[in-house]
């Protein structure tokens, strides 16, 4: 480990990922930001703790657990498993990755509430709320669905309509019902605790000018002050699965509350493991530095409650926080229709190498709140053409010589300028890094990648090779290159940890460090035989990717359609899809378009185990060709003469064997099948079934 002359004592965090769903595409845009960053500093010797820890509290967890017949503690166990098992293999390197729900962070939420109790900053109020009176539940707004009293289209969320964007009360919903239950709320009264932060305004201006924020986020703020501060609900009633308030038995904290609370408690657990004072960190005066990288949807939580929370509990506040923007696929948001909400796991399961990514997103990523595209036919062209067409071509055009015709040693020459460029680039690098612009930084890794290149296919040792007497001159060529080739390796590190270390191992030299750029790979060093260290990636496992990731029936709107509502104050964090199908909308229903079928024709298709070919008569001008998986259960010439029932509106699939124009209804379980829908006579082929 290098030690920088003045190293910084620096806790970086990034926001907890909630329980209650898988890691997907968009949240790797966070992770990877802050573990390049992490890493850079940590190249350049610098004491850095980098934490996280699964958001575990709230509403939707404990429905979630219900339904799944578990207690939310086993839903969360599971959850943190198979978070940490994505996270680490997206070399995501936390130094502790831990649970909210935890005893360290139980205790320090009460400590903290206390505090803020003592400095006058809590007070109750009794306030009406929808009950559902089934289930014997508060709802928060998103568990509560009806007609938009604006658009009156049905079946919109508590908060805001989908149809026509209007935001409002669950009060102002008309017909409102329980998305729990479906039972009609009640309104009922009941007592919060709240958290004044209307009386934290002049604090919170000063904070915001103290160079915390990006330009951004500040002007954000000053719209917020603009609007006035309203003081912050913080108390659930039971049953909820939280911490209970001291005192105040049957109410829980908010998930919210102690959700940042989280960040420290996950570093308290850390400070435990391997012995760090915790209060020189989080202490009213502490020297250390504190950065949280968060995206922009959950500023409010951070740039607000959290600061105005940490200076009336008599803590530190945060040095900076660092808000990204949000991922959108080929340019549109994530879509499970489109095959573009891809999780990490069905990334790691098609791609493979997670440091494509990583590249990719890095070289996309600047200090702004801008959002990010992920197109994935530009990731496949940028990938093969920077990291296999420029980075490593440098050491597999020039490794086998030293290798085969000068046993593995090097003999670089004294100065060569190329060299001596690609060094001079590693302060503005570093800047570059530093200021999370690794956008910037990638193209000048890239631009001297291409100078490097450019030197190696000027001198051509394959051409040396061939000619008498030029054994030096390759050798240092090669040797000349290789240098090049550990510079450029250091400067991409933090992005490409993994390949990094399997080059370092190449090269055989010790992990490298920022101020080993000061370094030189000398005269008779030895290097380790070449072996192929990555591979191209085809478009076709793109393709297979978002194949695999899409959903023909989109009847629940996805988490991320809701990113920003889904945080709104006074309503419960949550992603939508925890409401998944315990109700759809009438309107849901009838966005698929069914239809009485006549097969017009039925066969066998070569080579498909489950498959029969139909031909699909519904009154259009010509049948429509569907695949349909019931070769087992019937023979094609019995099939063709009947009516059935299909989906009409299925977006075509291309499959193995054609086009796909719709599907077949069919009906099995353990006791058998498939046995397809069959309509009462008088059904006519093309009529639609509603
Ligand atoms: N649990 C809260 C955070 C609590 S922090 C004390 C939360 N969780 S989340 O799972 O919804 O999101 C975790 C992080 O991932 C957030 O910073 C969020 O902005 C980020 N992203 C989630 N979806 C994203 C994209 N589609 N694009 C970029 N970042 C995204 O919020
Ligand atoms: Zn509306």
């Amino acid at each position: 480990m290098a030690t920088a002359n003045n190293p910084r004592k620096i806790l970086v965090t990034s926001a907890l990922p909630y329980a209650n769903g898988s890691i997907h595409l968009g949240h790797l845009v966070e992770y990877i930001q802050t573990d390049i960053w992490v890493r850079f500093h940590k190249m350049q010797g610098h004491h850095v703790h980098y934490v996280c820890a699964d958001d575990t509290h709230g509403t939707p967890i404990m429905l979630r657990a219900e339904k799944q017949g578990i207690t939310p503690e086993a839903l969360i166990a599971n959850v943190h498993k198979e978070h940490a098992a994505d996270f680490s293999e997206f070399l995501v390197q936390f130094d502790n990755y831990y649970s909210t729900n935890a005893p360290e962070n139980k205790e320090l939420s009460q400590s903290i509430y206390k505090k803020l109790k003592a400095a006058g900053k809590i007070s109750t109020k009794t306030i009406e709320q929808f009950y559902d009176p089934v289930k014997n539940m508060f709802l928060p707004d998103r568990f509560i669905k009806g007609e938009c009293p604006k658009c009156h289209a049905k079946d919109q969320y508590g908060d805001s309509c989908e149809v026509c964007g209007a935001t409002y009360n669950p009060t102002e919903l008309i017909n409102a019902y329980s998305a729990v239950s479906g039972a009609t709320p009640v309104r009922k009264e009941t007592e919060h605790y709240f958290f004044k932060l209307s009386e934290c305004e002049q604090f919170l201006r000063d904070w915001t000018r103290s160079g915390t924020l990006q330009g951004e986020a500040a002007n954000k703020m000053g719209e917020w002050f603009e609007n006035g501060l309203n003081d912050w609900d913080i108390s659930r009633d039971a049953p909820y699965f939280g911490f209970e308030i001291p005192d105040a038995p049957g109410k829980y904290f908010y998930v919210w509350l102690d959700a940042p609370i989280g960040y420290m408690a996950s570093f308290k657990k850390l400070c435990e493991t391997i012995g760090l004072d915790f209060d020189e960190y989080w202490q009213k005066d502490s020297k250390t530095e504190l950065y949280h990288f968060i995206g922009k949807d959950i500023l409010y939580f951070h740039a607000l409650f959290w600061p105005a929370t940490l200076e009336y509990s008599e803590h530190r506040k945060p040095t900076q926080i660092f808000a990204h923007g949000f991922l959108t696929v080929n340019g549109e948001k994530m879509s499970k229709s489109r095959g573009t909400f891809i999780t990490a796991r069905s990334y790691l399961e098609h791609i493979k190498t997670p440091e494509y990514l990583r590249y990719y997103y890095a070289a996309k990523l600047n200090s702004t709140m801008e959002d990010i595209d992920l197109n994935l036919e530009d990731f496949v062209a940028r990938v093969n053409s920077d990291l296999v067409g420029k980075y490593i071509n440098i050491a597999s055009r020039t490794a086998g010589f030293i290798n085969k015709r000068f046993e593995g040693k090097l003999n670089p020459s004294a100065n060569n300028p190329v060299i001596a460029e690609i060094k001079a680039s590693a302060a503005t690098l570093a800047e570059s890094y530093s200021e999370r612009e690794y956008s910037k930084a990638l193209r000048e890794i890239m631009r001297l990648a291409d100078v490097a290149n450019g030197f190696v296919a000027e001198k051509a040792p394959w051409v040396m090779a061939k000619q008498e007497g030029q054994d030096a001159a390759l050798q240092q060529v090669c040797s000349d290159a290789l240098e090049m080739f550990r510079l450029l390796t250091l400067y991409l590190k933090p992005v490409l940890p993994k390949l990094a270390g399997e080059i370092e191992q190449f090269l055989n030299i010790a992990p490298l460090t920022w101020d080993a750029v000061a370094n030189s790979l000398l005269p008779q060093h030895a290097i380790n035989a070449y072996e192929h260290l990555i591979t191209r990636v085809d478009g076709k496992q793109v393709e297979a990717m978002t194949e695999a990731n899409k959903e023909n029936l989109q009847v629940t709107p996805t988490p991320a359609a809701h990113s920003q509502q889904r945080h709104a104050e006074h309503q419960q964090a949550a992603s939508t899809d925890a409401v998944e199908a315990e109700y759809i909308s009438i309107d849901d229903f009838t966005k698929v378009d069914l239809r009485i079928a006549k097969i017009v024709n039925a066969e066998h298709v070569e080579g498909a185990e489950k498959l029969l070919k139909l031909s699909l008569d519904i009154g259009e001008d010509k049948p429509r060709q569907v695949f349909a998986g019931i070769k087992s259960a019937y023979d094609p010439a019995s099939l063709v003469g009947r009516l059935t029932v299909m989906v009409a509106n299925l977006a075509p699939r291309k499959m193995k064997f054609g086009m796909s124009e719709g599907m077949v209804l069919a009906a099995s379980d353990e006791r058998g099948g498939p046995y397809i829908l069959s309509p009462d006579s008088g059904a006519q082929a093309g009529m639609r079934v509603k």
